[in-house]
């Protein structure tokens, strides 16, 4: 068995800081394998946010994957960079978080996909070429691993490009998103025998709130059975809001019962 952390949507630069040192001491007593990001790490991709970022980084005692997310991007105020090099930030203060990131062992691979596209906001995209890369990492996969694909985007914001149906076509178990600040948890459904689970993420520790508290979500995935613990702030502490069991049998979850 191994245990995920899955946080989104950070945004360094409009954090609040109490939330910020009760995520730590909560992921720290969770004591979770690898710790995912799913984008958002900065609110405008200032060098001193993306600082914060790496320290909180630095300061969890599980590794840690990332991707980007619309706010890591070069702003558009400065086109030159948003045009050339939007990512140039996100890979010079985050270095060993590279735009395709895998984390592996020998029970989990956990694929990063870079949704943003540079010359819109809020919408992102999956890709061809990311469907390409998770066919590539996962021929290479163990017949026992748990796979999972992490992105910035949910599926509402992804339409631009394919479904996330052809995720779960492909034997991905578990597709980690976050970007609307929201937590909620369903599954997909790719056709009677194929299907994953899709997990969004509210924001972890920002003051940018919309329908949802601070959250992030504890993942434990074994071959054929996975819980997932949603955890958020009550304004003291990170505590359990929700739990989601699933099972698997052949390459289709179901909710257990
Ligand atoms: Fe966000
Ligand atoms: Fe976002």
């Amino acid at each position: 068995m191994r245990i995920l952390a899955h946080l989104s949507d950070l945004h360094f630069g409009r954090t609040d800081e109490r939330v910020v040192e009760a995520l730590l001491e909560d992921l720290s007593r969770h004591r979770p394998d690898v710790v995912i990001v799913s984008g958002d790490l900065t609110q405008r991709a200032r060098t001193h946010q993306f600082a914060a970022a790496r320290a909180f980084l630095d300061r969890l005692d599980a590794p840690s994957v990332v991707v980007p997310g619309n706010h890591d991007l070069a702003p558009f105020f400065n086109p030159i960079h948003r045009l050339f090099r939007p990512r140039s930030k996100f890979e010079k203060h985050l270095p060993g978080h590279e735009t395709w990131p895998i984390w592996r062992d020998d029970q989990v691979v956990a694929i990063g996909l870079d949704s943003t596209r540079h010359l819109r906001w809020t919408s992102g995209k999956l890709r061809a070429s990311h469907l390409d890369h998770v066919d590539a990492v996962l021929a290479d996969a163990s017949a026992e691993a748990v796979r999972v694909v992490f992105l910035h985007h949910p599926p509402a914001t992804a339409l631009a490009g394919h479904p996330f149906e052809a995720l779960a076509e492909r034997g991905v178990d578990l597709v980690l998103t976050g970007h609307v600040h929201k937590a909620h948890v369903e599954l997909i459904v790719a056709s009677h025998h194929r299907s994953c689970v899709l997990v969004q993420a509210s924001t972890a520790c920002s003051t940018r709130l919309r329908e949802d508290a601070n959250g992030y979500a504890l993942i434990s995935v074994e071959p054929a059975a996975m819980t997932v613990e949603t955890r958020g702030w009550s304004g003291e502490r990170f505590h359990a809001t929700h739990r989601h069991g699933f099972h698997r049998t052949g390459s289709q979850w179901r909710h257990a019962t």
